[in-house]
Protein backbone atom coordinates (compact mmCIF):
# COMPACT_ATOMS: atom_id res chain seq x y z
CA UNK A 1 0.00 0.00 0.00
CA UNK A 2 1.39 3.45 -0.65
CA UNK A 3 -0.24 5.52 1.71
CA UNK A 4 0.28 5.20 5.60
CA UNK A 5 -1.82 6.97 8.81
CA UNK A 6 0.15 9.81 9.55
CA UNK A 7 -0.02 10.55 12.93
CA UNK A 8 0.13 14.45 12.26
CA UNK A 9 -3.56 14.24 11.11
CA UNK A 10 -4.86 12.77 14.22
CA UNK A 11 -6.37 15.97 15.61
CA UNK A 12 -6.83 17.94 12.45
CA UNK A 13 -10.16 20.23 12.33
CA UNK A 14 -12.06 19.54 8.84
CA UNK A 15 -14.68 21.99 7.21
CA UNK A 16 -17.88 21.00 6.93
CA UNK A 17 -20.97 22.69 4.79
CA UNK A 18 -20.31 25.92 6.84
CA UNK A 19 -17.62 25.29 9.99
CA UNK A 20 -14.62 23.75 11.34
CA UNK A 21 -14.87 20.70 13.10
CA UNK A 22 -12.49 17.89 14.54
CA UNK A 23 -11.65 15.14 12.47
CA UNK A 24 -13.49 12.73 14.44
CA UNK A 25 -17.18 14.66 14.54
CA UNK A 26 -16.55 14.89 10.66
CA UNK A 27 -19.48 13.56 9.03
CA UNK A 28 -22.43 13.88 6.87
CA UNK A 29 -25.92 12.41 6.63
CA UNK A 30 -26.59 9.18 5.82
CA UNK A 31 -29.09 10.91 3.25
CA UNK A 32 -26.02 12.93 2.09
CA UNK A 33 -26.32 12.22 -1.81
CA UNK A 34 -22.45 11.18 -2.04
CA UNK A 35 -23.77 8.43 0.69
CA UNK A 36 -27.14 7.85 -1.69
CA UNK A 37 -25.48 7.50 -4.76
CA UNK A 38 -21.40 8.83 -4.93
CA UNK A 39 -23.25 11.96 -6.36
CA UNK A 40 -20.73 14.48 -5.34
CA UNK A 41 -17.60 16.27 -7.05
CA UNK A 42 -13.98 16.57 -6.02
CA UNK A 43 -10.64 17.92 -6.12
CA UNK A 44 -7.02 17.11 -4.95
CA UNK A 45 -4.72 19.92 -4.46
CA UNK A 46 -1.65 20.38 -3.00
CA UNK A 47 -0.04 23.12 -0.54
CA UNK A 48 3.87 23.84 -1.09
CA UNK A 49 5.63 26.64 0.36
CA UNK A 50 2.90 28.85 1.90
CA UNK A 51 1.12 28.77 -2.01
CA UNK A 52 -1.30 26.77 -2.91
CA UNK A 53 -0.90 25.10 -6.61
CA UNK A 54 -3.08 25.81 -9.22
CA UNK A 55 -5.73 26.86 -7.10
CA UNK A 56 -8.16 28.66 -9.70
CA UNK A 57 -7.92 25.64 -11.81
CA UNK A 58 -9.15 23.11 -9.24
CA UNK A 59 -11.89 25.44 -8.03
CA UNK A 60 -12.86 25.95 -11.81
CA UNK A 61 -13.07 22.11 -12.84
CA UNK A 62 -14.89 21.62 -9.32
CA UNK A 63 -17.57 24.26 -10.75
CA UNK A 64 -17.44 22.92 -14.08
CA UNK A 65 -18.11 19.39 -12.58
CA UNK A 66 -20.78 20.16 -10.48
CA UNK A 67 -22.20 22.33 -12.96
CA UNK A 68 -22.40 19.39 -15.50
CA UNK A 69 -23.81 17.06 -12.71
CA UNK A 70 -26.52 20.47 -12.40
CA UNK A 71 -26.13 20.73 -8.76
CA UNK A 72 -28.67 23.70 -8.16
CA UNK A 73 -26.10 25.80 -5.73
CA UNK A 74 -23.22 25.89 -6.39
CA UNK A 75 -20.45 28.06 -4.43
CA UNK A 76 -18.68 31.08 -5.37
CA UNK A 77 -14.88 31.09 -5.78
CA UNK A 78 -14.65 33.48 -3.12
CA UNK A 79 -16.85 31.05 -0.30
CA UNK A 80 -14.45 28.16 -1.93
CA UNK A 81 -11.28 30.29 -1.27
CA UNK A 82 -12.59 31.38 2.42
CA UNK A 83 -13.35 28.12 3.71
CA UNK A 84 -9.86 26.63 2.30
CA UNK A 85 -7.72 29.52 3.80
CA UNK A 86 -9.64 29.57 7.11
CA UNK A 87 -9.00 24.86 7.15
CA UNK A 88 -5.35 25.39 6.47
CA UNK A 89 -5.10 28.67 9.00
CA UNK A 90 -7.03 26.40 11.54
CA UNK A 91 -4.13 23.24 10.97
CA UNK A 92 -1.23 25.48 10.80
CA UNK A 93 -0.58 23.87 7.22
CA UNK A 94 1.94 26.57 4.88
CA UNK A 95 3.51 22.95 3.53
CA UNK A 96 3.45 19.67 2.49
CA UNK A 97 0.09 19.08 2.53
CA UNK A 98 -2.94 17.95 0.31
CA UNK A 99 -6.64 19.16 0.04
CA UNK A 100 -9.08 16.80 -0.47
CA UNK A 101 -12.25 18.93 -1.79
CA UNK A 102 -15.41 18.11 -2.25
CA UNK A 103 -18.56 19.14 -3.11
CA UNK A 104 -21.60 17.03 -2.43
CA UNK A 105 -25.29 17.63 -3.52
CA UNK A 106 -26.51 17.52 -0.14
CA UNK A 107 -28.51 16.33 2.27
CA UNK A 108 -31.68 14.65 0.52
CA UNK A 109 -35.43 14.13 2.31
CA UNK A 110 -35.46 10.93 1.77
CA UNK A 111 -33.33 8.55 -0.01
CA UNK A 112 -33.34 8.20 -3.55
CA UNK A 113 -31.46 9.29 -6.32
CA UNK A 114 -33.49 12.35 -7.67
CA UNK A 115 -31.86 15.61 -7.60
CA UNK A 116 -35.28 16.84 -6.64
CA UNK A 117 -34.93 15.56 -2.95
CA UNK A 118 -32.10 17.67 -2.47
CA UNK A 119 -33.75 20.68 -0.87
CA UNK A 120 -30.79 21.54 2.03
CA UNK A 121 -28.57 22.45 -0.31
CA UNK A 122 -25.08 21.70 -1.18
CA UNK A 123 -22.29 20.61 1.26
CA UNK A 124 -18.68 21.92 0.80
CA UNK A 125 -15.72 19.81 2.68
CA UNK A 126 -12.64 21.02 2.62
CA UNK A 127 -10.34 18.16 3.93
CA UNK A 128 -6.56 19.05 4.45
CA UNK A 129 -4.18 16.51 5.42
CA UNK A 130 -0.24 16.05 6.00
CA UNK A 131 0.52 13.99 2.79
CA UNK A 132 3.48 13.57 1.16
CA UNK A 133 3.54 12.80 -2.64
CA UNK A 134 2.17 8.98 -2.10
CA UNK A 135 4.70 7.37 -4.96
CA UNK A 136 8.17 6.81 -4.62
CA UNK A 137 9.39 8.93 -7.54
CA UNK A 138 13.01 7.84 -7.39
CA UNK A 139 12.16 4.29 -7.75
CA UNK A 140 9.27 4.46 -9.77
CA UNK A 141 6.09 2.39 -10.09
CA UNK A 142 5.21 -0.47 -11.61
CA UNK A 143 1.44 -0.76 -13.74
CA UNK A 144 -0.81 -3.65 -15.38
CA UNK A 145 -3.19 -3.15 -17.87
CA UNK A 146 -6.61 -4.00 -16.01
CA UNK A 147 -9.96 -5.73 -18.25
CA UNK A 148 -11.84 -2.37 -16.83
CA UNK A 149 -12.14 0.10 -19.09
CA UNK A 150 -11.98 4.03 -18.69
CA UNK A 151 -15.65 5.64 -19.32
CA UNK A 152 -15.82 7.55 -22.80
CA UNK A 153 -18.25 10.19 -23.07
CA UNK A 154 -20.59 7.24 -24.71
CA UNK A 155 -21.13 6.40 -21.02
CA UNK A 156 -20.04 8.72 -18.19
CA UNK A 157 -17.99 11.44 -18.95
CA UNK A 158 -14.37 11.71 -17.32
CA UNK A 159 -14.29 15.45 -17.53
CA UNK A 160 -16.72 15.00 -14.59
CA UNK A 161 -14.57 14.54 -11.52
CA UNK A 162 -16.82 13.28 -9.58
CA UNK A 163 -17.02 11.21 -6.46
CA UNK A 164 -18.67 7.83 -8.34
CA UNK A 165 -15.29 6.11 -8.56
CA UNK A 166 -15.78 2.83 -8.67
CA UNK A 167 -14.40 3.07 -12.44
CA UNK A 168 -10.87 3.55 -11.00
CA UNK A 169 -11.49 1.76 -8.04
CA UNK A 170 -12.71 -1.75 -10.07
CA UNK A 171 -9.04 -1.14 -11.92
CA UNK A 172 -7.38 -0.39 -8.59
CA UNK A 173 -8.39 -3.68 -7.32
CA UNK A 174 -6.98 -5.29 -10.48
CA UNK A 175 -3.33 -3.65 -9.68
CA UNK A 176 -3.76 -5.05 -6.00
CA UNK A 177 -3.86 -8.73 -7.24
CA UNK A 178 -2.11 -8.45 -9.59
CA UNK A 179 0.87 -7.00 -7.30
CA UNK A 180 1.27 -3.94 -9.13
CA UNK A 181 1.12 -0.04 -7.90
CA UNK A 182 -1.71 0.90 -10.19
CA UNK A 183 -3.67 0.12 -12.90
CA UNK A 184 -3.42 1.32 -17.15
CA UNK A 185 -6.56 1.63 -18.03
CA UNK A 186 -7.55 1.69 -21.57
CA UNK A 187 -10.45 3.40 -23.42
CA UNK A 188 -13.18 1.28 -25.40
CA UNK A 189 -11.24 1.31 -28.36
CA UNK A 190 -7.84 -0.54 -26.99
CA UNK A 191 -5.82 2.28 -26.92
CA UNK A 192 -4.18 3.45 -23.61
CA UNK A 193 -6.05 5.66 -21.03
CA UNK A 194 -4.62 7.14 -17.83
CA UNK A 195 -3.93 4.83 -15.24
CA UNK A 196 -6.68 4.51 -12.17
CA UNK A 197 -5.09 7.62 -10.27
CA UNK A 198 -3.54 9.75 -13.17
CA UNK A 199 -2.60 10.33 -16.15
CA UNK A 200 0.13 8.66 -18.51
CA UNK A 201 2.86 10.19 -20.60
CA UNK A 202 6.07 8.37 -22.43
CA UNK A 203 9.09 9.74 -24.52
CA UNK A 204 10.13 8.33 -27.57
CA UNK A 205 13.17 9.63 -29.61
CA UNK A 206 13.25 12.70 -27.43
CA UNK A 207 9.65 13.65 -27.95
CA UNK A 208 6.68 13.15 -25.51
CA UNK A 209 3.11 11.74 -26.34
CA UNK A 210 0.25 10.98 -24.10
CA UNK A 211 -3.08 9.95 -24.67
CA UNK A 212 -5.51 12.12 -26.39
CA UNK A 213 -8.50 13.62 -23.67
CA UNK A 214 -11.11 11.46 -24.75
CA UNK A 215 -11.78 9.05 -22.30
CA UNK A 216 -9.51 10.36 -19.39
CA UNK A 217 -9.47 12.83 -16.92
CA UNK A 218 -8.03 15.56 -18.49
CA UNK A 219 -5.55 16.80 -15.19
CA UNK A 220 -3.78 19.86 -14.53
CA UNK A 221 -0.78 18.20 -14.33
CA UNK A 222 -1.18 17.04 -17.66
CA UNK A 223 -1.64 20.41 -18.91
CA UNK A 224 1.40 21.99 -17.08
CA UNK A 225 3.72 19.04 -18.31
CA UNK A 226 1.73 19.85 -22.27
CA UNK A 227 2.83 23.82 -21.46
CA UNK A 228 6.30 22.75 -19.98
CA UNK A 229 6.97 21.18 -23.71
CA UNK A 230 5.81 23.73 -25.37
CA UNK A 231 7.85 26.39 -23.60
CA UNK A 232 11.08 24.03 -23.29
CA UNK A 233 10.37 23.39 -27.60
CA UNK A 234 10.08 19.89 -27.07
CA UNK A 235 7.42 18.40 -29.24
CA UNK A 236 4.71 16.90 -27.34
CA UNK A 237 1.92 14.65 -29.29
CA UNK A 238 -1.89 13.88 -27.96
CA UNK A 239 -3.03 10.58 -29.86
CA UNK A 240 -3.97 7.38 -29.60
CA UNK A 241 -1.46 5.26 -28.09
CA UNK A 242 -1.06 1.90 -27.98
CA UNK A 243 -0.09 -0.94 -25.18
CA UNK A 244 3.00 -1.71 -27.62
CA UNK A 245 4.17 1.78 -27.78
CA UNK A 246 4.15 1.99 -24.09
CA UNK A 247 6.40 -1.36 -23.88
CA UNK A 248 8.65 0.05 -25.91
CA UNK A 249 9.33 3.20 -24.58
CA UNK A 250 11.94 5.54 -24.08
CA UNK A 251 10.66 6.51 -20.81
CA UNK A 252 6.86 6.64 -19.01
CA UNK A 253 5.15 8.04 -16.22
CA UNK A 254 2.75 9.31 -14.33
CA UNK A 255 1.37 13.03 -13.63
CA UNK A 256 -1.04 14.24 -11.09
CA UNK A 257 -1.26 16.54 -7.70
CA UNK A 258 -1.09 13.71 -5.43
CA UNK A 259 1.96 11.69 -6.81
CA UNK A 260 3.72 14.37 -9.27
CA UNK A 261 5.56 12.99 -11.93
CA UNK A 262 6.66 9.53 -11.55
CA UNK A 263 8.76 7.34 -13.19
CA UNK A 264 6.91 3.78 -14.35
CA UNK A 265 9.53 0.64 -14.08
CA UNK A 266 7.29 -2.16 -15.56
CA UNK A 267 4.08 -2.60 -17.40
CA UNK A 268 2.73 -5.99 -17.53
CA UNK A 269 6.23 -7.68 -17.07
CA UNK A 270 7.68 -5.51 -19.67
CA UNK A 271 10.70 -3.40 -18.23
CA UNK A 272 10.98 -0.25 -19.59
CA UNK A 273 14.14 0.49 -20.57
CA UNK A 274 14.53 4.36 -19.21
CA UNK A 275 17.94 5.07 -20.37
CA UNK A 276 17.59 7.07 -22.94
CA UNK A 277 14.33 9.04 -22.34
CA UNK A 278 15.68 9.77 -18.28
CA UNK A 279 17.48 13.22 -19.48
CA UNK A 280 14.73 14.47 -21.19
CA UNK A 281 12.26 13.23 -18.06
CA UNK A 282 15.10 14.63 -15.69
CA UNK A 283 14.33 18.34 -17.39
CA UNK A 284 10.71 18.48 -17.41
CA UNK A 285 10.83 17.19 -13.71
CA UNK A 286 12.52 20.09 -12.80
CA UNK A 287 10.80 22.48 -14.83
CA UNK A 288 7.45 21.46 -12.56
CA UNK A 289 9.10 21.71 -9.45
CA UNK A 290 9.98 25.19 -10.45
CA UNK A 291 6.42 26.13 -11.23
CA UNK A 292 5.24 24.30 -7.96
CA UNK A 293 8.09 26.92 -6.38
CA UNK A 294 7.34 30.00 -8.10
CA UNK A 295 3.01 29.61 -8.92
CA UNK A 296 0.09 29.34 -6.58
CA UNK A 297 -2.48 30.93 -4.40
CA UNK A 298 -0.63 32.71 -1.57
CA UNK A 299 -1.63 31.46 1.75
CA UNK A 300 -2.70 34.95 3.75
CA UNK A 301 -1.55 33.79 6.80
C1 LIG B 1 -8.50 9.47 -12.81
C2 LIG B 1 -7.54 10.61 -12.61
N1 LIG B 1 -6.65 10.87 -13.57
C3 LIG B 1 -5.76 11.87 -13.44
C4 LIG B 1 -5.72 12.66 -12.31
C5 LIG B 1 -4.69 13.74 -12.19
O1 LIG B 1 -5.28 15.01 -12.27
P1 LIG B 1 -4.55 16.30 -11.72
O2 LIG B 1 -3.26 16.42 -12.43
O3 LIG B 1 -5.48 17.40 -12.06
O4 LIG B 1 -4.36 16.10 -10.25
C6 LIG B 1 -6.65 12.43 -11.30
C7 LIG B 1 -6.69 13.29 -10.11
O5 LIG B 1 -7.62 13.38 -9.38
C8 LIG B 1 -7.59 11.38 -11.44
O6 LIG B 1 -8.50 11.11 -10.50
Amino acid sequence: MQQKFDNRNEDILVFIKDKLVHRNEAKVSVFDSSVQGGDAVWEGLRVYDGKIFCFEKHVNRLQESAKTLCFADIPDFEFIRTAVFKTLEANKMRDGAHIRLTLTRGEKITSGMDPRLNTKGSCLIVLAEWKEPVYDNSSGITLVTTHIRRNSPQFLDSKIHHNNLLNNILAKISANVSGADDALMLDENGFVSETNATNVFMIKNNCIHTPSADSCLPGITRSLVIRIAESERIRCFERNLSLSEFYNADFVFTTGTMGELTPVTRIDGREIDSRKGKELFDKINSCFRKLTETEGELLPF
